[in-house]
Parts: C-alpha cells; sequence; structure tokens
C-alpha cells in the first residue's frame, strides 16, 4: 500500500514540481472511484488553474508514468486504479515479508508514553469503569509499543483517603466475623456496608475511624497502618486474578499513599510559582484566568489534609522528572474530566511547557443488565462474576459448534473474556455501552467472537493446505484479483495502527478488523481456496495467509488471543 501511495505521489510531484509531502493521496470509501484519488482543488489553486481541466492534463502526463495503473480524471479529482496482479503481488509480499511485525514500526525510538490505567481502589471490587481503563489502556499502550514507542503502564491504586480510616475502624471491630483471607473483596465490603449501617447511631465509631486515619497519616508505623497494608495486599492479590484473565501487566504499581511523603514538597513547589492563595483557611490555585467558571484546585483543606488532587500533581511532577515522557496519558472516565482539566491548568498556570504532553484519555459509561452499583449499599456486580458468564457461555456455544475441540477450556476462555474486551473497544471510547449479552457473544455481527472465528477458519485453511501439500507452487497473482477489496484492507494496517495510536482510540481497530472479515467472508463465500490449479491455489493461500496475520496481530493489539481452532 504504502508502496502505491508514494508511487501517486512522487509521479505527482514531478508532474506538478509541488513537494511530494504536501500531496494528499486518498482512499475514496466509495468503490467506484477508483483505489487512490488525488484531490485537485490545492494542486490547482496553487498554478492558479481551473481544478478539473488541472487534473485532466495531470491525468495525461501521469499514465505514461504509472503503467501499473489505470489514471482518470474525474471532475476535480484524480483517481487511480491498481492493476489487479500487480496490488495482489505488492500487498501480500509486503505482509508475509514481515509477517508478525507487520504494521509495526521504530518510529517511535528514544519516546516514552506512559498509561496511567486500570487504577481500582483498595478494599473495593474493581468496577467496570475500572476495567474499561485497563482494557482501553492496555491496547494504547500495545499500539504504543508496536510503533516503537517506550511504554510505561502505570496503575495509580487508589489506596488513600478517610475511608481507610472507617475501614480500620471497621476491621478492628468486626474482622474476626468474616473471611479475609478466602474471599477478601466480599468481605471488606461487608464490613465497609456495615460501618455506614451503624455509624448513624455510633458515634463512637466515626472517632474510631477518624483517628485510624489520623494515625496513618501520620506515618506511624504500628497497627493502624499494619492493616492498612494487609487491606492492600488482600486487595492487589485479588485485581491480580482479573489482570491476569486478561493478559494484562504494568511497569509500575503504584498508590496514591507513595505519594503522601512528597505532598510538603508538592505543595511548596506550587506555592514557590506564586500562584496559590488562602480561601477560607483551604490553599487554593485560582482557575479563573485558564477558564472562565473553572472552580479552584484544592491544595490543602482547612484541616491540614491533602487531596486527590494533590496526589496527582506529585504524581505527574515525579513522572515527568524520572521520564521527560512524550506524553502522559491518564486513562479515566469521563467523570473525572474536571478533575483532569483542573490538574492542567495548574501546570498551565506554573507555566510548564510539557503541560500539553498531559491528556485525559477520557471515555464513557458501560452499563451492565444488573444495573448501578453502589459499594455503600453493597450493590456490586463481580467482574469475575461478568468473565465467568462470558466464559461459560462461549463454551456452550462452541460446544455446540465444535463438539469435537480439544482445548475447549482454553478457547472457551479465550472466546468469552475476548468477547468482553472487544465489546469494551469497539465504540469509540468516549460513547456509553450498553451491555448486552446476547450482543457481546454473537459468533455473528460485530463482535469478538465473530473476529475471532473469521480467523480459526482461516488458520484451519492453512492447516488443510499444509496437509495436502497444496500452496507451493508459483502464484498467479491473477487469481486474487477479484479480492481487491481485501488487498485495500490489508494495506491499510500500518495506518490504522498508527492512526488508533495518536488518538488513542483502540476502536480504530476494532473497526477496521470488522471490515476487514466482512470483506474476507465475502470474497471467501464466492471463492474456492484448496483444489484448484496449483498456481490458483497458491495465490488463494497467500492471500488468506495474509489475511491471518493481520487479524491475529490486530486481536493481538487489542488484547484478545486467536485461537487456531474453535
Ligand atoms: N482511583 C481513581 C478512581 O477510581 C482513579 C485514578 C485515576 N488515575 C489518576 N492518576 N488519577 O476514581
Amino acid at each position: 500500500m504504502q508502496y502505491f501511495l508514494d508511487r501517486i505521489r512522487i509521479a505527482v510531484a514531478e508532474a506538478t514540481r509541488i513537494p511530494p509531502d504536501q500531496i494528499r493521496v486518498e482512499q475514496p470509501r466509495d468503490r467506484e472511484k477508483g483505489d487512490f484519488a488525488v484531490p485537485c482543488f490545492v494542486l490547482a489553486k496553487m498554478v492558479k488553474a481551473n481544478p478539473a481541466s488541472y487534473a485532466e492534463e495531470l491525468a495525461a502526463k501521469l499514465r505514461n508514468d504509472l503503467i501499473e495503473m489505470e489514471v482518470a480524471a474525474v471532475g476535480p479529482f484524480l483517481n487511480f486504479r491498481v492493476e489487479r496482479a500487480e496490488l495482489a503481488k505488492r500487498t501480500i509480499e509486503t505482509v508475509l515479508d514481515s509477517g508478525t511485525s507487520f504494521g509495526s514500526s521504530d518510529e517511535g525510538r528514544t519516546q516514552r508514553v506512559l498509561i496511567d490505567m486500570s487504577s481500582p481502589n483498595i478494599a473495593k471490587p474493581m468496577s467496570v469503569g475500572h476495567l474499561r481503563s485497563t482494557v482501553i489502556g492496555a491496547a494504547i499502550k500495545r499500539l504504543f509499543k508496536f510503533l516503537g514507542y517506550e511504554t510505561v503502564g502505570i496503575n495509580h491504586i487508589g489506596d488513600w483517603g478517610s475511608q481507610f480510616g472507617k475501614l480500620v475502624a471497621a476491621v478492628r471491630r468486626w474482622g474476626a466475623g468474616v473471611d479475609l483471607e478466602q474471599e477478601p473483596i466480599k468481605a471488606l465490603l461487608e464490613l465497609y456496608v456495615r460501618y455506614h449501617d451503624e455509624e448513624p447511631n455510633d458515634p463512637a465509631l466515626t472517632e474510631e475511624a477518624r483517628a485510624a486515619f489520623r494515625e496513618l497519616e501520620s506515618g506511624v508505623d504500628g497497627d493502624v497502618r499494619a492493616i492498612w497494608r494487609r487491606l492492600t495486599e488482600l486487595s492487589l492479590t485479588e485485581f491480580d486474578k482479573i489482570y491476569a484473565r486478561l493478559g494484562v501487566t504494568f511497569d509500575l504499581v503504584r498508590g496514591e499513599a507513595y505519594y503522601e511523603t512528597h505532598l510538603d514538597r508538592t505543595v511548596q513547589r506550587i506555592v514557590d510559582t506564586g500562584i496559590t492563595e488562602e480561601s477560607q483557611g483551604a490553599l487554593i490555585v485560582d482557575l479563573e484566568s485558564v477558564k472562565k467558571g473553572m472552580p479552584p484546585c484544592l491544595l490543602r483543606k482547612t484541616d491540614g489534609t491533602t487531596l486527590y488532587a494533590t496526589r496527582d500533581l506529585a504524581a505527574v511532577f515525579e513522572r515527568w522528572e524520572l521520564n521527560h515522557f512524550e506524553r502522559c496519558l491518564y486513562v479515566v472516565g469521563m467523570d473525572q474530566r474536571l478533575h483532569f482539566q483542573q490538574l492542567k491548568a495548574v501546570l498551565q498556570r506554573m507555566d510548564l511547557f510539557w503541560e500539553p504532553r498531559v491528556v485525559h484519555v477520557d471515555f464513557g459509561m458501560l452499563r451492565l443488565p444488573e444495573g448501578k452499583m453502589s459499594t455503600r449499599k453493597g450493590r456490586v456486580v463481580f467482574l469475575e462474576d461478568v468473565l465467568d458468564r462470558a466464559v461459560e457461555e462461549a463454551q456452550r456455544i462452541i460446544v455446540e459448534k465444535n463438539p469435537g475441540l480439544l482445548d475447549l477450556e482454553l478457547v472457551a476462555e479465550q472466546v468469552g473474556v475476548g468477547a468482553v474486551v472487544f465489546n469494551d473497544l469497539k465504540r469509540e471510547r468516549v460513547k456509553d455501552i450498553e451491555f448486552v449479552w446476547a450482543d457481546v457473544l454473537s459468533f455473528e455481527g460485530e463482535t469478538g467472537p465473530y473476529v475471532q472465528y473469521t480467523h480459526a477458519r482461516l488458520a484451519s485453511i492453512l492447516r488443510k493446505a499444509k496437509e495436502g501439500g497444496e500452496g507451493a507452487t508459483s502464484p498467479d497473482w491473477s487469481a486474487v484479483g477479484d479480492a481487491a477489496q481485501v488487498l485495500l484492507a490489508l494495506g491499510r494496517f500500518p495506518q490504522v495502527v498508527r492512526s488508533a495510536a495518536e488518538h488513542a482510540e483502540p476502536s480504530e481497530v476494532t473497526q477496521y478488523l470488522l471490515a476487514l472479515c466482512r470483506e474476507t467472508n465475502s470474497w471467501y463465500a464466492s471463492t474456492r481456496v484448496l483444489g484448484e490449479a496449483p498456481p490458483t491455489s497458491a495465490a488463494r493461500l497467500a492471500l488468506v495467509a495474509s489475511i491471518e496475520i493481520v487479524l491475529a496481530t490486530g486481536l493481538g493489539l487489542l488484547g484478545l488471543a486467536a485461537p487456531a481452532e474453535m
């Protein structure tokens, strides 16, 4: 693809004497218009010509140069249609030569991208929002890595705040009555709910909680801290189970508590820039000057305690100092938009040149059929249950379709979990998602299982070819001439990866894979691959192998497995 784009760009540049990097080559959506198109409005303007007649003039010149394509002027556009065998040979050879690294590059070399992702809160079940952050963040991280960037995935665990005083108080009072070891999150949830039930009638409880948090904040390494540490460890072990199923790892797991010792320094640093003020005993940064109506950022409360925002400021300073990042992405739900606007606004008021590199990668809500959660009331959905159910249903469907499958359990896990992940990445991330079981798991339509299934079918063709010794002949590329849409889609993959990373938008990859599957299935429905004349089968097998590679790579970038059979 890049080959044809370059050919066109250089030929047009030569004919117009306009530098190649200023020439835009598009891929028209409308297939009738050809494989590639160059709009001539801007080019014609540069030489003060009429766009349509200029296009005519250029077409005549280019025809001699670009012998492997048809060149036509249609209105103000130059349209190109590549000779089919040439398109097939170039595209397929490029994919097969690069193999699993097709689409990758080293353009990000020497640049560091930090991704703040997942970041659940200790002692609470991981929410659907944290799941989205994990899945979206991990996909973005893989995309950047594929492009050669050095990536640092950071889990900014919520392990600080006055609720930990409450929990410690609750553990001390009723901890003996719950099973913290077996099902820690459920046990902690029970304690949390009980605390909120009993607090209104028990002022002593409130006082115990306050005292516990005061001790925690004082840094004393005693009883309270030991309980807090245990809660943290128990929770992280639970979270790790989910991360393992999703195949997600972090380069740095660092809780908010870590920044406690940085806070004085952090606040001082901001005070030194002269932008802080006292307001009713609290220390704030006014942000009106950055954006009218933006509420101030509270750095320190009247009682001396710091806030979520203060800890995020401490974190971002340290991240910058240690990494000099190209970008620091925060994959966090849309409900925290104001928080990140304020964070950036403070950096802006401090005149830090790297402020634009700090980006809130926000996303919409995912609504489960079980309804809205409320931790305080104990009404929660356990993500593990969601994953378990997905795997169970996947298993049922697979048994029906392929009763003899050997690795049933493994494949069911890959398909079930993959379905949930794909569903999370399917639409633009800012859109809310309605989670509908039947839609998530369907083997047809816009789902993970559909892409995995398409991949598995291709893998099975390749297996059969190997068994039958087919595909070793030199290919007749004209035999895949009717697969132009598949070929063009394959060629587009590297651009899709680049664009998805740049926009931090994994849905560009999901949508691309769905389109590639649709094109592939419609080609395949009317084509025999195996058992044709050897050069014909060889060409079609080479195409099948190329699609298989791109589907597997794309699924991998999203965090889905690509089972060879299902
Ligand atoms: N723990 C926070 C929450 O659950 C999310 C943290 C996001 N990351 C950050 N650096 N603020 O709401």
